[in-house]
C-alpha cells in the first residue's frame, strides 16, 4: 500500500483499537484512602502522592505469600492497607517522616480495623531502617520521594534471600549508587518497568 494511504489510514486504526480496548477494571478496596491522600496533597501541597495502583504491591505481596512487609513513605496508609489487606497473615511496618502524615494513617488504619496489622513508624528511612531485624522480610516497598543509596543498601539488607523489593519513584532521578546497586546481577534478578524496579534479592 503507498504510503500516503497508510498515512491517512493510521488515525481510524488507532481510534479502533483504543474504542475496543478494555482496561482490566480491579476493584479497590482502599479507593477512599486513595482518595483522601489525593485531597489532602491537594490542599497541603505536600508529597503526599498515593501509588497510582495498590493493586500492584498488594498482588506482589499476595503472589509471594509474605508475613513480614516493610514500607517507606506511609503518606496516608493507601499501599499499606492494600498490602496487609491482599496478605492476610503479613506485619507491615511502614515508616514516615512526615508527623502530620503519621496521624492521619493512623486514622485511616484504624477506621479500617488494620491497627493490629500495621505499625506506622514516625522518621525518616535513614533513622528508621537501621533499627530493623536483617533478612527478615519478604517484602520491602520504596515509595518515598527517591531512594538513596543508602536507604537501597538498608533495604537489602532486611529482605531474606529470596526476598523482593518493589523500589518506586526511581523516575525522580536517583544516584548512579542506586542505578548500580539496584542493576548488580549478583545481588539481583531485577525487572524495571516505567518508575518502578521489581528486584528479587539472590545474595
Ligand atoms: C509518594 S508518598 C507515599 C504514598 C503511599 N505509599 C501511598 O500509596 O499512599 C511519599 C511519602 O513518603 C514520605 N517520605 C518521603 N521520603 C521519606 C523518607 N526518606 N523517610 C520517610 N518518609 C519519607 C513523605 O512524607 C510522603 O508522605
Amino acid at each position: 500500500m503507498p504510503s500516503t494511504l497508510v498515512n491517512r489510514f493510521r488515525p481510524v486504526a488507532v481510534a479502533a483499537i483504543a474504542a475496543v480496548r478494555r482496561p482490566l477494571e480491579v476493584a479497590d478496596p482502599f479507593a477512599d484512602v486513595q482518595a483522601a491522600t489525593r485531597r489532602h496533597r491537594r490542599a497541603h501541597h505536600c508529597g503526599a502522592f498515593a501509588y497510582g495502583e495498590g493493586s500492584l504491591p498488594a498482588a506482589i505481596v499476595a503472589a509471594v505469600g509474605a508475613r513480614r512487609i516493610v514500607e517507606v513513605g506511609t503518606a496516608l496508609g493507601y499501599t499499606a492497607l492494600a498490602m496487609a489487606h491482599a496478605a492476610p497473615g503479613a506485619r507491615v511496618e511502614t515508616i514516615e517522616m512526615d508527623p502530620g502524615h503519621v496521624r492521619l494513617a493512623r486514622e485511616q488504619i484504624s477506621a479500617h480495623r488494620m491497627d493490629d496489622r500495621i505499625d506506622v513508624l514516625p522518621g525518616t528511612a535513614e533513622a528508621v531502617l537501621k533499627t530493623l531485624e536483617g533478612g527478615s522480610y519478604d517484602v520491602a516497598f520504596f515509595d518515598g520521594f527517591t531512594p538513596t543509596g543508602e536507604v537501597v543498601r538498608e533495604l537489602h539488607r532486611l529482605l531474606r534471600i529470596g526476598g523482593t523489593l518493589i523500589a518506586g519513584n526511581l523516575i525522580l532521578g536517583p544516584d548512579r549508587s542506586v542505578t548500580s546497586h539496584l542493576g548488580d546481577t549478583s545481588r539481583w534478578r531485577t525487572h524495571s518497568f516505567g518508575e518502578t524496579a521489581l528486584c528479587v534479592r539472590l545474595a
